[in-house]
């Protein structure tokens, strides 16, 4: 092995040569570094409240909640009302205290012997004591605090000093920051507030105080790993390290130029100083083979003795590209890099991270004349460009996956990213107002191929600009930046959540005189502050301060504030920008005269209620009924603001909306028996949400054939934080709802759309594909009754589709076909129409062809209306191979269901679900299970359609 590395630099000096080699052996500090880990199962950690006499055993990392759970002070969080009932956990303040063993008191080898504490992540507002003494307090969740703890421990009596974290509760804590006098305030309404106030004030996850997908727990604790080091002189303690990996001349927000070679920029931060005659290096081996690419001595260095940083140029032939899924191979390299002291001949500091190559952007030039010229409208292009290709981003918002981040799990995730993947998903936008994504999420996403466009945890708020706030979001910034840049699936950094185009603009409604100040001071924190956090760190990734937004004017990266934002500035006629849409009107549900027309789509979306095997979990039996007391309070859209039990006005809102929205366009069910009701009530939520996403994201994917050449899709949102009413297309134990089968199969490369247009009564057909060069094939468009008989002929034709593109294959004129109110003879209620593609084309990055096909049926009756027929649907388990076989005999099955059993307790999904089927087609689908379930569940699964849905009993 190390023959190897050495011939690598063979042209190298002697001392680069030597220096490689003690890289290549990655040798331990010469001393043995004194670390005791605060969070290994051996520490033994007190939980306690002297105000409510509590006292039990504490874990790190955790939360207060999870651990009274895990003692049996309080039942489970999530069951019934408990978010509302565990309220006084969160107005209360908590220690958690432990004996610190095994610290280098009297033992210590030199009288210069260093301690600190490091922690990684404390939850929120902290005062840490060492030995009887005050250290230091904390305010932000999000950023690493290190302390010099020395001079305490050289004064302690105790060979196991006392190491007490006090945490205050944060809604009292923010409650007296908003009360203090001179204190920032906004005009009203522009913080969004769920169930706690005023967690502008607060640098802790945002959705802790509640939001309408989620409870409100406000949770405490040390929430991440903690230890404590003891350092000897010219020993130190790697805290956090920075890999940037970008193309020569490269800028943020800029297309870089493919045929540069590659720039390392690698960056260490240490507790101690870093000798001042420290020799940096780097080693890259191929993260699945070992064998090293390349090696050698970083050049450019500036050591501040608790901060090394260095570059080097690599040879841009020698590394193959990481791409996103669907769009290429996912290929790793792990780079190691290390701080040699070369008196000692020894590393004082090395980590390997594992990374990729590759270039992410999105582009937010203007739209050339050129462009114009093809069509395109004009304004500014808004789409992500991966190692220099514009490509269609299909995905979703992914929120907190638990309300509790220490008890997600790498599992947890892995199985949320295959469901992702499974969904033909490349990008997920990590919502802003939840946590920084833990690095094991980051290399998931490395691995799998998601890109995960990252945010600031701002949202739906403006925030203070008092110096200590904005150098605490700072040094929040610049840590988050360094501990994740090295990570190929990161594509994007926002400055927050609905911010310039929601909070900014409420300013202008609400209070117009004051617009100018309000917009100053957001730009003094999420450009002056944040822009230049990435900006000074990386070279590699774009940023933008809102989620939503127009681009900008000017873009200048040195300068204090790098960006000024376009705003509402849009010439007439142009088209600029992302945008969002939420409207739960049930009438404008698929008017798509009412959908928004931008060049990129990141939010939109209606909520449901999930399974009854999910709901089973957390609600009492009496409550499982639609509409129930608990069920109701746990929609949180709207929010129970009052943090009251018996204020059900606004959930019931969110409740009413679902309820018109399947009355408008689906059989109705109104069964006898409560859980029957329920069951058919989830259901038919389910359909009309499935039904809503599907129909928008082909009016999306449309777009990118249109003048906006729309460049990318997702919806909200793509996971549950609980078991709850809410927008999620997955349940929180995993389980796909109607919603998560059709959008993957929206997500198809090449669809065929059937696109109405109530408005012109125009029915058009159009093939959509998302690969890079042109796919052709053959349309069938055809009218079926419900019996599954063809009525009038099928027509076929042929199409073209060029390359990320849309072709408008045929338009019908409605007036003319139909009875009622029309001129034709066909009746409206008995007729489905239904629209197949073939294709032929070549998935991107790959040499051989392919074949891609697709359905689209539209009813030009809402099935709520249609003269449905017992389509004699059935299913069998076919042991044998291990697949359901669905068949429709007896005419055509809307929405086709399978269902586990809930006495099962199963968390399965199937292939495919949620699916159209023609009389006699017949499916063989197969399933994974999360959940193992009872022994023969495969004999008691169900199927249903919506045709069940007119039956009463
Ligand atoms: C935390 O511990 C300190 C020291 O024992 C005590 O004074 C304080 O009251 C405790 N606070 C809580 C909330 O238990
Ligand atoms: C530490 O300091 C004490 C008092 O000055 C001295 O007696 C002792 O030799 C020193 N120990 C070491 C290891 O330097
Ligand atoms: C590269 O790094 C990853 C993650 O740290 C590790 O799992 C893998 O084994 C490494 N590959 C090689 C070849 O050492
Ligand atoms: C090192 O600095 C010089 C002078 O600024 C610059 O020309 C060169 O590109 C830098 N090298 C690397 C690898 O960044
Ligand atoms: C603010 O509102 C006024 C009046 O409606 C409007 O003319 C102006 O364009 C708005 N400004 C911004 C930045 O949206």
């Amino acid at each position: 092995m190390a023959n190897t590395k050495i011939s690598l630099v063979n042209v190298a000096v002697v001392c680069l040569a030597s220096l490689v080699a003690i890289l290549g052996l990655f040798p331990a500090a010469v001393w043995a570094k004194n670390i005791v880990d605060l969070s290994s199962q051996t520490q033994k950690w007190t939980l306690s409240s002297s105000a409510l006499n509590i006292s039990v055993r504490g874990q790190v990392p955790s939360h207060v909640h999870l651990d009274l759970f895990k003692e049996q002070v309080i039942g489970d969080p999530y069951y019934g009302l408990n978010d509302f009932n565990l309220r006084w956990v969160a107005w209360n303040d908590w220690n958690y205290t432990s004996k610190v063993e095994g610290l280098c008191n009297n033992r210590k080898r030199s009288n210069d012997t260093k301690t600190f504490l490091l922690f990684n992540g404390l939850d929120t507002f902290a005062d840490i004591f060492f030995c009887g003494q005050a250290v230091a307090s904390a305010e932000n969740q999000f950023r690493q605090f290190f302390f010099d703890v020395t001079d305490s421990l050289s004064s302690c009596s105790s060979a196991s000093p006392e190491l007490r974290i006090l945490f205050h509760s944060a809604p009292a804590a923010t409650s007296a920051m908003a009360n203090l006098p001179g204190q920032e305030a906004w005009p009203y309404g522009v913080e969004v507030t769920l169930e706690f106030s005023n967690r502008q004030f607060m640098r802790k996850q945002q959705s802790d105080f509640g939001w309408d997908w989620g409870p409100g727990f406000a949770p405490s604790g040390i929430w991440q790993p903690a230890w404590a080091v003891q350092l000897e002189p010219g020993e130190v303690h790697m805290r956090n390290s920075m890999v940037d990996i970008y193309r020569v001349g490269q800028l943020n927000n800029l297309r870089p130029d493919q045929t540069k070679d590659w720039v390392l920029n690698a960056s260490i931060d240490v507790i101690g100083e870093l000798p001042t005659d420290a020799k940096f290096g780097y080693i890259i081996k191929d993260a699945s083979t070992g064998a090293a690419v390349s090696a050698g001595e970083l050049v450019n260095v500036t050591n501040h003795g608790d901060v090394i940083s260095g570059a080097a140029v690599l040879d841009a032939t020698k590394y193959k590209l990481w791409w996103p899924n669907g769009l290429g191979a996912q290929n790793l390299y792990n780079v190691t890099i290390s701080v040699v002291s070369p008196y000692y001949s020894t590393a004082v500091a090395s980590i390997t991270k594992r990374t990729g190559f590759r270039t992410v952007l999105l582009y937010m030039g203007e739209v050339t004349d050129e462009e114009v010229a093809q069509g395109w409208g004009p304004g500014g292009h808004w789409h992500f460009e991966i190692n220099g290709h514009p490509f269609y981003a299909k995905g979703s918002n992914f929120i907190p996956p638990d309300a509790f981040w220490p008890r997600v799990t790498p599992a947890k995730i892995r199985q949320l990213f295959d469901s992702a993947i499974r969904g033909r998903q490349n990008m997920l936008r990590v919502w802003a107002s939840g946590a920084y994504s833990p690095d094991f999420m980051y290399d998931l996403a490395d691995e799998m191929g998601l890109l995960l466009w990252s945010e600031f945890e701002f949202g739906d708020s403006l925030y203070p600009v008092d110096p200590a706030f904005l150098d605490n979001a700072g040094q929040e910034a610049h840590y988050q930046v360094r501990r994740v840049n090295h990570h190929p699936s990161l594509a994007l950094w926002a400055g927050g959540n609905e911010l310039e185009n929601l909070e900014l603009l409420l300013v202008n409604t609400t209070a117009p005189e004051q617009y100018d100040r309000y917009r100053s001071e957001f730009e003094t924190l999420f450009i002056g502050v944040l822009a230049t956090a990435v900006f000074t760190n990386s070279r590699s990734i774009t940023y933008m301060p809102s989620s939503t937004n127009n681009g900008y004017l000017v873009l200048n990266h040195t300068a204090p504030l790098p960006m000024a934002p376009r705003y509402q500035d849009v010439p007439p006629g142009a088209i600029y920008g992302n945008t969002d849409y939420y409207n739960y009107a049930a009438s404008q549900a698929f008017n798509i005269s009412a959908y928004p027309i931008g060049r990129f789509s990141v939010e939109f979306g209606f909520h449901s209620v999930p399974s009854l095997a999910s709901l089973s979990a957390v609600l009492p039996a009496d409550q499982l009924a639609f509409n129930s007391t608990t069920l109701t309070l746990r929609n949180h859209h709207y929010s129970p603001r009052g943090l009251r039990t018996d204020n059900v006005a606004n959930a019931s809102r969110g409740m009413g909306e679902m309820t018109l929205a399947v009355q408008a366009h689906y059989p109705s069910p109104n069964l006898t028996d409560p859980e029957a009701n329920l069951t058919a009530w989830i259901y038919a939520t389910q359909v009309f949400q499935a039904d809503f996403y599907r129909r928008q994201i082909a009016f999306y994917r449309v777009g990118s054939g249109r003048p906006e050449a729309q460049r990318g899709c997702l919806y909200w949102q793509l996971d549950d934080v609980w078991q709850a009413p809410s927008w999620a297309g997955i349940e929180y134990e995993g389980r796909w709802k109607v919603m998560h089968y059709a959008v993957r199969d929206a997500y198809s490369e090449v669809v065929v759309v059937l696109l109405w247009n109530a408005t012109s009564s125009e029915m058009q057909v159009w093939v959509v594909s998302d690969l890079w060069a042109p796919a052709n094939g053959r349309l069938e468009v055809e009218w079926v009754d419900w019996e599954g008989e063809t009525v009038g002929g099928r027509e076929e034709m042929e199409f073209e589709v060029g390359g990320v593109n849309a072709t408008l294959v045929k338009k019908m004129d409605f007036s003319t076909i139909f009875g009622s109110g029309g001129n034709g003879t066909l009746n409206a209620s008995e007729l489905v129409l239904v629209a197949r593609v073939t294709a032929t084309g070549t998935p991107v990055n790959a040499k051989a062809t392919r074949t891609y096909s697709h359905i689209d049926y539209w009813t030009p009756t809402p099935l709520a209306s249609a003269a449905l027929v017992d389509p004699g649907v059935t299913v069998v388990y076919d042991k044998a191979h291990e697949v359901f076989v669905v068949t429709a005999t007896k005419g055509v099955s809307m929405w086709t269901w399978l269902s586990a059993a809930v006495e099962d307790d199963v968390v399965v999904n199937f292939e495919d679900n949620g699916f159209m089927m023609l009389k006699a087609e017949v499916r063989r689908l197969r399933f994974s299970a999360l959940k193992p379930g009872r022994e023969g569940w495969q004999g008691r699964v169900s199927v249903s359609s919506i045709w069940d849905q007119t039956l009463a009993s």
